[in-house]
């Protein structure tokens, strides 16, 4: 990942390019329960959206599903999942997952790890309804997202996380409670049939172990050493995360199109 400006860049650009390959809230964990929840078989045609540095890819991939589309905003991205993932079922597609283009009722299985989160609740509305179009009746759709808790936390709470998050992130992340995840799923006609949730630990040491291994949390870390400008950056995220993780959490939710 190329970072032009390391003072303005999205953090999880960042991240990435000190090594990370894991951007998810609920890391590795949380993505195989997503991965296993949707149970991929050998005649799905997935959708994933925002597939990234195409770490759930991989996963999802090996249950070699029937075709694999996955559908990302950012073209640097796109590019090298093309050439990472240079296999005859799988296309990746620039494009906003709003607005995708597919058929209707043509996928069996559709999912998008943090990318609602980076969204106004409008706009998370039109990406879960495009999921919801382009599924077949009965198809899942499956999010893994940051949550807030608990459900009827303070508003006051809730804009302080949301400002503190934006500034240190550069994204206008938005997170929501388990109920407002949920909602917004059911407003678009979808049934939840599973909610898994795991703490908000991406940057923590523990975590980070888990998610890259040993060899590759000491790469990363020597790798922000070097670099004080994403020093700074990386410390900042760390340290709104580490401040509010009472308050925040990560949560897989899988839906049916009913
Ligand atoms: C934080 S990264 C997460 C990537 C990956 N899902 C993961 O969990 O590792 C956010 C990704 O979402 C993509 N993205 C955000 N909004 C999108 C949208 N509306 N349509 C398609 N991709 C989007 C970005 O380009 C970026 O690749």
């Amino acid at each position: 990942m190329y970072i032009e400006d390391f003072e303005k860049a999205q953090g999880h650009w960042i991240l990435a390019r000190m090594g990370k390959k894991v951007l998810r809230p609920g890391g590795k964990e949380l993505t195989c329960k997503l991965v296993d929840l949707l149970n991929i078989g050998e005649k799905d045609d997935v959708v994933e959206f925002a597939p990234g540095l195409g770490f759930t890819a991989n996963m999802a991939l090996k249950n070699k599903p029937h075709s694999y589309i996955g559908i990302d905003a950012d073209k640097d991205a796109i590019a090298n999942l093309r050439v990472k993932f240079n296999q005859k079922i799988c296309n990746f597609m620039l494009a906003n997952a709003a607005e995708t283009q597919l058929p209707e009722n043509s996928k069996d299985k559709v999912w998008g790890e943090a990318m609602l989160t980076m969204h106004a609740d409008h706009r998370k509305s039109e990406i879960i309804k495009e999921a919801h179009r382009i599924l077949k009746k009965g198809g899942l759709y499956a999010i893994h997202e940051l949550g807030l808790t608990p459900n009827n936390i303070e508003e006051e709470t809730k804009a302080k996380i949301q400002k503190e998050l934006a500034l240190s992130i550069k994204v206008n992340a938005r997170p929501l409670t388990q109920t407002e995840w949920v909602t917004l799923l059911e407003n678009q006609g979808f049934k939840v049939v599973k909610v898994e949730l795991n703490g908000m630990c991406l940057l923590e040491t523990a975590r980070v172990i888990d998610d890259e291994g040993l060899i590759g949390a000491l790469k990363i870390g020597w790798n922000i050493i070097r670099n004080p400008k994403a020093k700074k950056r990386v410390l900042e995220m760390r340290n709104v995360f580490k401040k509010y993780k009472n308050h925040m959490n990560a949560i897989v939710i899988v839906a049916q199109k009913i």
